[in-house]
């Protein structure tokens, strides 16, 4: 079903281009050019002229200015000690890193993001593999009961004991109305934390709000881990970029690497709210 959101382009070719790749992004919430090969340089520049296309920082406007956005080295040792101090994942032994909304629990979450994979050393071909699931309402189709409660009400992460990150949690709407497509997007928190519902219609909740609104999270944590119509994975190879738009997409990494085996270069993009996302202790 991402069969057109694959690109065998080369750098120039994107540049002339860009139009209709933002178009595919927009259609399906991302874009993958296959074996690109970028540099950094590159990397940062497409990431920049898709924002001049979609709002977000950096682009050619006010990128360099407000430096509102975030590059990042990711080898993922971080999960991969983890995964040697505690065994397997709770979600198998394929996971290493489990499904989630980047930051959906933050008051200024990444918008979108480039990943260029510049090393990737893995043994079989869907080692470190990225699962997406696109997270708009007429994607994963919730019940009209679950759609008119989650256009009215307000909630919040609240981290289950024993899996506590630390977040700082703000009260988001339970869906957003994506700012280019315009579509609704669920904005649950696939990582499994409690939903606290804080409104319903502005008012306070009821108890039977509350149960609705985990039974609602119970539904989209299967859809998501388990409906595999929804998921798509992409087995990566060395030069490889994807362009994910992180207001909509969901993602998880397969296990399956060692240290040292994986690397890639990430740039996260923002919205405009940068002295908001300064105040609010973004933990990367
Ligand atoms: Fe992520």
């Amino acid at each position: 079903m991402y069969e057109d959101s694959i690109f065998d382009m080369r750098y120039t070719d994107i540049l002339q281009n860009i139009p209709k790749l933002v178009k595919t992004f927009n259609k399906n919430g991302l874009v993958i050019f296959k074996e690109l090969h970028a540099t950094e340089e590159q990397q940062y520049s497409i990431l920049s002229l898709f924002g001049d296309v979609v709002g977000w920082n950096p682009n050619s406007q006010n990128g360099n200015l407000l430096k509102n956005w975030v590059r990042y080295d990711e080898t993922h040792s971080v999960s991969i000690d983890l995964r040697e101090k505690f065994g397997p994942h709770p979600l198998g032994e394929q996971i290493l890193i489990h499904w989630h909304l980047e930051h959906v629990e933050n008051e200024v979450p990444q918008v979108g993001a480039a990943w260029n994979m510049i090393k990737n050393n893995t043994t079989s071909p869907d080692a470190g593999s990225t699962g997406f699931v696109n997270c708009c309402a007429d994607n994963l189709l919730p019940s009209i009961e679950y759609l008119e409660f989650l256009r009215r009400t307000t909630i919040m992460c609240t981290e289950n004991p024993g899996w506590e990150m630390g977040w700082d949690s703000a009260t988001r709407n339970s869906i957003l109305i994506h700012q280019i497509t315009g579509k609704e997007v669920l904005r649950l928190c696939p990582l499994g934390h409690t939903q606290t519902v804080i409104s319903v219609d502005g008012k306070p909740p009821t108890p039977d709000d509350q149960k609705l609104m985990n039974e609602i999270t119970w539904w989209f944590l299967k859809t998501v881990w388990d409906n595999t119509n929804v998921q798509f994975w992409w087995n990566w190879s060395v030069g490889d970029m994807i362009i994910p738009d992180l207001t909509v997409m969901a993602h998880a990494v397969k296990n399956g690497f060692k240290h040292d085996e994986r690397r890639f270069i990430g740039y996260w993009a923002f919205g405009d709210d940068y002295e908001k996302r300064m105040s609010s202790q973004l933990k990367t």
